[in-house]
């Protein structure tokens, strides 16, 4: 029987969408780029496979999105600037989006097929082992990283492990919803999922956060390109396949999740993680009671 427990070296992040959502801003730059509080969405994402002791990292890219590889490239220009001027502290920060040589890699998805189809381009950089997927427009925010989370129950289960968080029931057809058997528990077994059901099908408010850890079974289901809500090849669909045959645990996220695909949802994520920060915490605050004051809401009103 195979090994369902085998460490997790590699992460894949999608990261060839459009970022339509995020017009016109995204005309450009990736969305992936987009900065959150000082740093980049794609980087927070890496530096939270690092803390969960990721060591690779796969880029499913497409056109126009090569800013996000560089961004992980090491500018020694840049390094002997800052070291010359002194800047110690930035030298440090700008090295956490240096990735040793090797461990980055870079598939290119060519046509816009689903989440599904996304991953099943990096199947040849993956080979035979489980790995992780990051949505990358969902950030979280908690005491530890929401990988690290995922990896601890991992450990105890092996097989495949999904974060979840609940939403309100009005809003289960904006994502993938799991049943699982005991919805009250932080860790659960899956009993089934659906992708964007109606909040009258919706088996649960619990839904499938963006963080996913998956046994390498899944490529071959994928591989059949069977195409599900939306028309799209979903992940979810072949999640329920594999199911079948292989334990699929949740995990509730201890944190909040924010929606960083869209203005608000980014907005809120920026004020979130700028309240969070050691660094711009206590200054946010004061900005915001700035803005928090009644009459500065009425003239914007
Ligand atoms: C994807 C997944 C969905 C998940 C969501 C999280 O949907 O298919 O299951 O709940 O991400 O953001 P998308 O947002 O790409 O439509």
């Amino acid at each position: 029987m195979t090994d369902l427990k085998k460490p997790i070296k590699k992460a894949v992040f999608p990261v060839a969408g459009l970022g339509t959502r995020f017009l016109p801003a995204t005309k450009v730059l990736p969305k992936e780029m987009l900065p959150l509080v000082d740093r980049p969405l794609i980087q927070r994402a890496v530096e939270e496979a690092q803390e969960a002791g990721i060591e690779e990292f796969i880029f499913v890219s497409g056109r126009g999105k090569s800013l996000i590889t560089e961004h992980f490239e090491i500018q020694p220009e840049l390094d002997d600037l800052l070291r010359e001027k002194g800047k110690l502290d930035l030298l440090e920060r700008v090295s956490h989006s240096d990735i040793p040589s090797g461990k980055v890699q870079i598939c290119m998805q060519q046509r816009a097929l689903g989440l599904g189809h996304a991953v099943s381009c990096a199947r040849s950089l993956v080979g035979d082992e489980p790995f992780a997927v990051f949505l990358v427009d969902v950030m979280t925010l908690g005491e530890m990283g929401c990988m690290a989370q995922m990896i601890k129950v991992y450990n105890e289960t092996g097989g495949n492990v999904i974060a979840s968080s609940p939403v309100p029931r009005d809003l289960t057809y904006k994502y993938g919803i799991l049943d699982v058997e005991n919805e009250g528990d932080d860790v659960s077994a899956i009993r089934g999922m659906v992708e964007k059901p109606d909040p009258s099908d919706a088996p649960s408010n619990l839904h499938i956060i963006g963080r996913y850890i998956l046994q390498p079974e899944i490529f071959d289901i994928l591989d059949r390109r069977e195409k599900g809500a939306g028309g799209e090849i979903q992940l979810t669909d072949a999640m329920v396949s594999l199911m079948q045959d292989q334990p699929f645990t949740s995990v509730k996220l201890k944190g909040e999740t924010y929606d960083c695909g869209h203005h608000l949802g980014f907005i809120e994520a920026n004020i979130a993680f700028a309240l969070a920060d050691p660094q711009f915490g206590r200054e946010t605050q004061e900005i915001l009671k700035k803005y928090i004051n009644k009459e500065n809401l009425n003239a914007a009103a």
